[in-house]
C-alpha cells in the first residue's frame, strides 16, 4: 500500500523506489521526517523529533524540517504561506484538526487550522506508485464568516533536503531563440532564487529542477527532482542556511502578488510533482518522461503525426493558392498533418494588425478556409491551424470594441510588444469571446490540431476588477483564465490536438500539458543549436511532446539529412518552403518521412539515453529503445568541420547481455554484452549524422 498512517500522526508514502515520510513531533509540529530511497521495513523511516533552539538567535525552527512552514513565531525559513488578518495580525498558528486517507486514490489529506482566526489549511499528497511521483498542492480556507483574510504569498510547498550536505541544483535557463541550456550551479550559503514575473512560465528558467549532493551523471548518484505545475509567475527558492540546512520552497510567485480570500473562500495552489532515484539523471527524466506521458497529457497513446507549418515558409504571406500548392507537395513526401501558421485571419498582413479578430481574412480566403481545409483532408492529412487567443493588436477589430480587456492602467500608456496587448484572460466575456470565434474554427473548417501561441511578456499588469477584489490577483486569476478555457476547448473537442507555444519555449512546464499535446521549443530551428536547446528539454519532457521542424535554418553548415536527422529525434515536421525544393531534395524528405514513420514508434513511446552529450563532445549521441530492450535506434551527430571520415564508437546502453543484436549496416551480430562493452564503430564525415536501427535478433 503506497500510503501508511501510524495513529493518525504519521504518513508513510511509498511509490516503487522513493518513500516520503510526515508527522507530528511531540510539540505538535508537523514535519518530514524522510525523503529517500524507500526502506525494507517501516520501523526504519526516522521519527518526527522536536528540535531546540541553538541560542538567542536562532529558535528550533532554523532545524526543523517543518512540512509547511508558515509565517509565525521566531522563524526564519522562507515561509509557504504569509497572511494578514483584519486586525492586523500577520502570524498564523495552525494545530492539527483532522486528517482523510483514501487508499483507493491513493489520496491524503492533512487538516490544520487557526482557532483564532478560522483559518484552514489542507495539505493534499496524491501517490503514483508505479511511476515513481508523488504529487502535492496546498488548499487555504478563510472559514471566518465576517472578515477578509490577506494573503500575500502561498506556496505549493517546502522540502527538507536530508544531511549535511552541499547541494547542487540542475536547472535550465535562456532566452527567446535559446532556450533549455543546462545549468549545474551549487547552493550558496544564502538562497538561490529561480523565477518568472513574465506573467507566464517563461523562456528564462524552468520550474523543473534537480537537486543532488555529491556528484551526479546520467546513471548513478541521488537527485531530488522537482516540477511545479504551473504556467504564470513562479519562484523557486533554495536556501542553505548558517546552521547547515537546505531547504527549497516553490510556488506561485509572491512578487506583486496578493489574494483576498472573503469569508468562506478557498484558493487551492498549483501541484508539485517530486520523485527521487539513486540511479542518477537519466532516471529523473525515464520517470518524469513517463508520467507525464501517462498522466498529464490529454492523448497519452496517440502517435504524433509528422507535420507541416507554413511559418517559415510564407511569414504573414499565407494565401489559398499557394497553401495548396504546399499542401500538395507535403503529402507528396508523406506529411501527415498541414498546419497554416500566422497570417490566415481577419487584416493579418503583418505583425501590425488582427490579432483579435479570429476569422479568415477575406482577401485571403474569399471563401473561408473550408476549401483549404477540404483540399487538405482530401490529401489524407489532418488540418491544423495557429492561433494566439490571449492578444489584441490595437489595429483590430476587437481592441476598437474592447480596449477596456486588455491589461492596463487606465493613466499610464500602454507598452506595446511586437505590436500587441494582452488580453486579460480573467475576464469572463474574455473567455467567452475566444471560445466562440475559436469554437466555430474548429467546426467550420473541421481541424485536428491547434498550435496555441503566446508573443509577448507581461506589462502594466492592471486590471479594474468589478467585484472590488484585489487587482494583483491578476498573475493567477489570468493564468486560471487561460486553463479554463483550454479545458473547455478540449473538452468541446475531445479529439483536437494541442501545441503549446510562446515565440518558442515560453511556455513549457508540467501545468501545461495537461493541455498540450506537444510543445514548440524555440524559434531558432538551426539544428547545431537544437541538439542543445532538445537535450535541456528532454531532462524532464518527453520526445513525444517535442516538436522540430526541419527548416533552412543552418543550411549553410548542415546538409538536409543532418537537419532531418534533428528533427526525427522528437516529433518531426517540416518548416521550409517546400516549393523552393529540388527534386532530391523531395527525395530525402520521402524517404527520412518513410524511417520516421517505420521507427516513431520507440522514438516516441520508448526510452530515450543521452549516450553523449553535446555539452561534452562534438559528436553527440541518443538512443530510444522499447521497454523489453529489443529494439531501438541511434542518433549520432557529429558538428565538425572536418571533411575527413572518421570512427566514432558510440556505446549503447541497457542491452540484454545474454542476447544477439544487430545494427543497421553493420556485419556483426554480437551479444548485447560485447555490444556495451566495446562499442558499436560508426563511420562520420564532418557536419553528418547518421541514424541506426538496431534489433534483438
Ligand atoms: C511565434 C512562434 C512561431 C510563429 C510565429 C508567428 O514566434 O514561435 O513559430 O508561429 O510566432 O507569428
Amino acid at each position: 500500500m503506497p500510503i501508511f498512517e501510524i495513529d493518525g500522526k504519521l504518513w508513510l508514502l511509498e511509490t516503487k523506489h522513493q518513500a516520503y515520510a510526515i508527522g507530528f513531533t511531540e510539540k505538535g509540529f508537523l514535519v518530514n521526517t524522510y525523503w529517500g530511497e524507500r526502506l525494507d521495513n517501516i520501523r526504519n523511516y526516522p521519527l518526527p523529533r522536536d528540535h531546540f533552539a541553538s541560542d538567542s538567535f536562532d529558535s528550533e525552527f532554523e532545524t526543523l524540517p517543518e512540512e509547511f512552514p508558515v509565517l509565525n513565531g521566531m522563524k526564519f525559513v522562507e515561509p509557504c504561506l504569509i497572511t494578514r488578518f483584519f486586525d492586523g495580525t500577520r502570524d498564523l498558528e495552525l494545530d492539527f484538526e483532522k486528517f482523510e486517507l483514501d487508499p483507493q486514490a491513493n489520496f491524503l489529506r492533512i487538516y490544520l487550522s487557526d482557532s483564532v482566526y478560522h483559518f484552514r489549511v489542507v495539505l493534499n499528497f496524491r501517490v503514483y506508485e508505479h511511476e515513481d511521483i508523488i504529487e502535492k498542492w496546498i488548499e487555504i480556507e478563510n472559514m471566518d464568516g465576517v472578515n477578509d483574510a490577506i494573503v500575500k504569498r502561498i506556496f505549493s510547498g517546502n522540502f527538507c533536503l536530508g544531511g549535511e550536505h552541499d547541494y547542487r541544483i540542475i536547472h535550465t535557463w535562456g532566452k527567446w531563440f535559446n532556450e533549455m541550456n543546462i545549468s549545474d550551479d551549487s547552493l550558496i550559503h544564502g538562497k538561490v532564487v529561480l523565477e518568472s514575473r513574465r506573467l507566464t512560465t517563461s523562456h528564462h528558467h524552468n520550474p523543473s529542477v534537480i537537486f543532488y549532493p555529491n556528484k551526479i551523471c546520467e546513471s548513478h548518484g541521488e537527485a531530488y527532482a522537482i516540477s511545479l505545475g504551473w504556467s504564470g509567475n513562479w519562484k523557486l527558492v533554495a536556501e542553505k542556511n548558517s546552521l547547515e540546512k537546505t531547504r527549497v520552497t516553490v510556488g506561485i510567485n509572491d512578487w506583486d502578488f496578493e489574494l483576498v480570500l472573503k469569508p468562506q473562500q478557498t484558493f487551492q495552489t498549483p501541484p508539485i510533482y517530486f520523485s527521487w532515484t539513486d540511479q542518477g539523471i537519466r532516471a529523473i527524466s525515464h520517470t518524469f518522461h513517463n508520467f507525464i506521458q501517462s498522466h498529464l497529457l490529454p492523448h497519452p497513446n496517440k502517435p504524433r503525426k509528422v507535420l507541416y507549418n507554413s511559418w517559415e515558409a510564407t511569414f504573414f504571406n499565407v494565401n489559398l493558392v499557394e497553401q495548396k500548392k504546399l499542401a500538395e507537395m507535403a503529402a507528396g513526401v508523406g506529411v501527415e498533418l498541414f498546419v497554416v501558421d500566422d497570417g490566415w485571419f481577419h487584416g493579418r498582413n503583418s505583425d501590425q494588425a488582427g490579432l483579435g479578430d479570429w476569422w479568415p481574412d477575406a482577401k485571403k480566403f474569399p471563401n473561408g478556409l473550408q476549401p483549404l481545409s477540404d483540399f487538405v483532408h482530401q490529401l489524407g492529412m489532418d488540418f491544423g491551424l495557429w492561433i494566439e487567443p490571449e492578444m489584441v493588436n490595437p489595429d483590430s477589430n476587437l481592441y476598437r470594441l474592447h480596449p477596456d480587456w486588455v491589461l492596463h492602467f487606465d493613466k499610464r500608456k500602454q507598452t506595446l510588444a511586437r505590436n500587441q496587448c494582452i488580453l486579460n484572460m480573467a475576464i469572463p466575456g474574455v473567455q467567452e469571446y475566444l471560445f466562440e470565434k475559436i469554437a466555430s474554427l474548429i467546426e467550420d473548417n473541421d481541424i485536428q490540431f491547434i498550435k496555441w501561441d503566446m508573443n509577448r511578456n507581461v506589462s502594466e499588469p492592471g486590471w479594474d476588477r468589478e467585484d472590488g477584489g484585489s487587482s494583483c490577483e491578476i498573475w493567477v486569476r489570468y493564468v486560471e483564465g487561460v486553463y479554463s478555457l483550454w479545458q473547455r476547448l478540449a473538452m468541446a473537442f475531445p479529439r483536437v490536438l494541442w501545441q503549446t507555444c510562446s515565440g518558442g519555449g515560453g511556455r513549457i512546464d508540467t501545468g501545461i500539458f495537461r493541455y498540450a499535446d506537444q510543445a514548440w521549443l524555440s524559434d531558432n530551428t538551426d539544428p547545431l543549436k537544437r541538439i542543445f536547446i532538445q537535450e535541456g528539454y528532454s531532462l524532464f519532457y518527453p520526445a513525444l511532446t517535442m516538436e522540430s521542424w526541419v527548416t533552412e535554418s543552418g543550411y549553410e553548415n548542415t546538409p538536409l539529412d543532418f537537419r532531418f536527422l534533428v528533427s526525427m529525434s522528437g516529433v518531426l515536421g517540416i518548416g521550409s518552403n517546400l516549393l523552393h525544393w529540388s527534386d532530391t531534395e523531395m527525395k530525402i524528405a520521402k524517404k527520412w518521412i518513410h524511417v520516421y514513420k517505420e521507427h516513431r514508434e520507440i522514438i516516441q513511446f520508448g526510452r530515450q539515453y543521452r549516450l553523449i552529450s553535446p555539452r561534452e563532445s562534438e559528436v553527440s549521441a541518443i538512443a530510444y529503445q522499447n521497454d523489453d530492450c529489443s529494439k531501438g535506434v541511434l542518433f549520432v551527430y557529429n558538428r565538425k568541420m572536418e571533411s575527413e571520415s572518421q570512427t566514432v564508437i558510440i556505446y549503447p546502453l541497457m542491452l540484454e547481455r545474454n542476447k544477439v543484436y544487430q545494427f543497421d549496416g553493420l556485419e556483426n551480430r554480437q551479444s548485447g554484452a560485447d555490444w556495451m562493452q566495446n562499442g558499436v564503430p560508426l563511420v562520420l564525415s564532418g557536419f553528418s549524422a547518421l541514424f541506426v536501427p538496431y534489433n534483438m535478433l
